[in-house]
């Protein structure tokens, strides 16, 4: 966040009752026409963006934004989307000044010698969904071919399939008939829900490895996926895409809020797979339902709306809400790439969608959350690191229009250089709890719990909750 605005901000603030954005006559001026408009605004959004982290600095922790609760608003989970975001912002717009933290960051947070995203300062939010956000963002640095990392290190390709690795075997028929709970230590709050995220993250990974790799067996694990969340009704006959249930329901409870994070990454891995198969009518089908069913519901007016929890009057979206536009943006472009035959329709809601997430920035790149006001809604106290990710999200997949990108993710057969290990993560051997336990920790880890149920999906639990009790 850019200090002098944020002071301005409060200054204003004190001054008197006009709203803040009123005051501020100095937005950020895009011409979506222009490439060249694009990326020199998206240059500033990044900015805005990375002076939210601090993990480069002497004493930090490399890979993490300031978290997780208490310590600071970011659980680990949204720099590994961070990270994924901005391989994805040097793909679209070529500009590599973050690849070297990226890389370095992407490397540490799998913690050697397993490298399989579950390091072990953070297993008290360690979810499936968190695990895999960081899976996601190495899957993608193999499907644009980023920088790889060195021959001693673990590679963006294995690093993905440790996460597919250990988290396959986490699938659990005892209850449910099938399906990956959200957490995965046993004492986590959140173990006994088996929810949306946690298996979209899960078959969006697998879509991708088959797609990149060429390995069936992937894929039968996307279908798989697939098949399960609509027959426990998370994927309803409409393509709406609820959150959860849990197990000692038989995950029947069904928790009906829509969050947008859910849709976008089930959409990909739909459309990945989709492009796997050559086009199979099945996977066509699901595509273009949930691409359907996705643009009415949150894109009322061609503007992105988080609707669960943006509502008219207020805003209720926690940290980590503030960061799922951004994930569907992102989504729709590899969409609009993989499936050609939504392309056009597609590329018609990303541009005016971003028109609005525009409108909600300062000249100097600061963002706000809303983006169907034309103003900037100074919610600071919710990111910014989550409204600067998105709408440089929404910049950067402005520009599928290029060679390189429209040649769709690509594959070992199509120039991706990663290498694999069809047996990576296997080493891992449960989680070890970190080594000295201090009274401190204790503590601290009992806090971690407790905040956690007010995490990403967590928070939907009483958020679903709360929402229908008040509407
Ligand atoms: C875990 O925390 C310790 C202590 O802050 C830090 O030195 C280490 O780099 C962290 N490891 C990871 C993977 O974040
Ligand atoms: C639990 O639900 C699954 C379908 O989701 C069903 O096949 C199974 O019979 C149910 N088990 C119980 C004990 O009701
Ligand atoms: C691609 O990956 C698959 C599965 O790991 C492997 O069998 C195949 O040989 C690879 N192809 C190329 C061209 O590297
Ligand atoms: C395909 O992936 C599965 C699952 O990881 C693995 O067991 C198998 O060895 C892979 N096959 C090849 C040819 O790499
Ligand atoms: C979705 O499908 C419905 C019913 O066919 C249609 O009325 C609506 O316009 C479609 N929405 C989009 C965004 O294409
Ligand atoms: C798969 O993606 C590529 C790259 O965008 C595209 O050219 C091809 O037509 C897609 N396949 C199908 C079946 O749509």
């Amino acid at each position: 966040m850019a200090p002098t605005a944020k002071a301005l901000l409060c200054s204003l603030l004190l001054v008197g009752s006009r709203a803040p954005a009123q005051v501020h006559a100095a937005k950020l001026e895009v011409n979506l026409d222009s490439k060249d408009s694009i990326k020199a605004a998206a240059k500033l959004v990044a900015a805005n963006l990375m002076a939210a982290y601090h993990g480069d600095e002497p004493g930090q922790t490399p890979g993490i934004l300031p978290g997780p609760p208490p310590n600071g608003p970011y659980y680990w989970w949204q720099a590994g989307a961070m990270w994924g975001t901005l391989v994805d912002y040097w793909y679209y717009t070529g500009d590599d000044t973050y690849n070297a933290e990226a890389l370095r960051s992407m490397v540490f947070q799998a913690e050697a010698p397993v490298n399989s995203y579950m390091p072990r300062n953070w297993t008290a939010s360690l979810g499936n969904d968190d695990q895999g956000f960081w899976g996601m963002a190495a899957l993608l640095a193999a499907e644009t071919n980023f920088e790889n990392p060195a021959a001693s290190q673990p590679q963006w390709l294995a690093l993905a399939q440790a996460v597919f690795n250990t988290q396959f075997p986490r699938w659990e028929m005892a209850d449910c008939n099938g399906g990956l709970r959200w957490q995965i230590p046993t004492i986590n709050g959140g173990y006994d829900y088996k929810n949306t995220i946690a298996n979209a993250v899960f078959l969006n990974i697998a879509a991708r490895l088959a797609r990149y790799t060429h390995n069936d067996t992937y894929a039968q694990w996307a279908d798989r996926t697939y098949d399960w969340l609509a027959g426990v009704g998370y994927i309803t006959e409409e393509f709406n895409v609820l959150d959860g249930g849990h197990v000692q329901h038989n995950c029947t409870d069904l928790n009906p809020v829509q969050f947008s994070a859910n849709a976008a990454l089930l959409m990909q891995g739909v459309a990945i797979m989709f492009n796997y198969t050559n086009g199979e009518e099945k996977w066509r089908a699901r595509t273009a339902g949930l691409l359907n069913r996705t643009l009415d519901h949150f894109f009322p007016d061609g503007i992105m709306v988080e609707r669960a929890c943006e509502l008219a009057d207020r805003v209720q979206c926690n940290v980590d809400q503030h960061s799922f536009k951004g994930y569907m943006h992102r989504s729709l472009a590899v969409t609009s790439v993989v499936a050609p035959f939504t392309r056009a329709t597609i590329l018609r809601y990303l541009r005016s969608s971003t028109a609005g997430a525009v409108s909600s920035c300062l000249s100097d790149g600061t963002c706000g959350f809303r983006w169907t006001t034309g103003d900037y809604d100074g919610d600071v106290a919710h990111g910014p690191a989550g409204q600067q990710m998105s709408v440089l999200a929404a910049l950067s997949t402005l520009l599928t229009d290029q060679e390189n990108v429209l040649k769709g993710p690509l594959t070992n057969q199509t120039g991706g250089t990663s290498q694999g290990d069809p047996n990576a993560g296997q080493k891992f051997q449960g989680l070890a709890p970190p080594k000295e336990v201090t009274a401190g920790d204790k503590a601290g880890a009992a806090i971690v719990t407790v905040v956690l149920l007010v995490s990403f999906v967590g928070s939907v639990l009483w958020m679903g909750m709360g929402v229908s009790e008040r509407s």
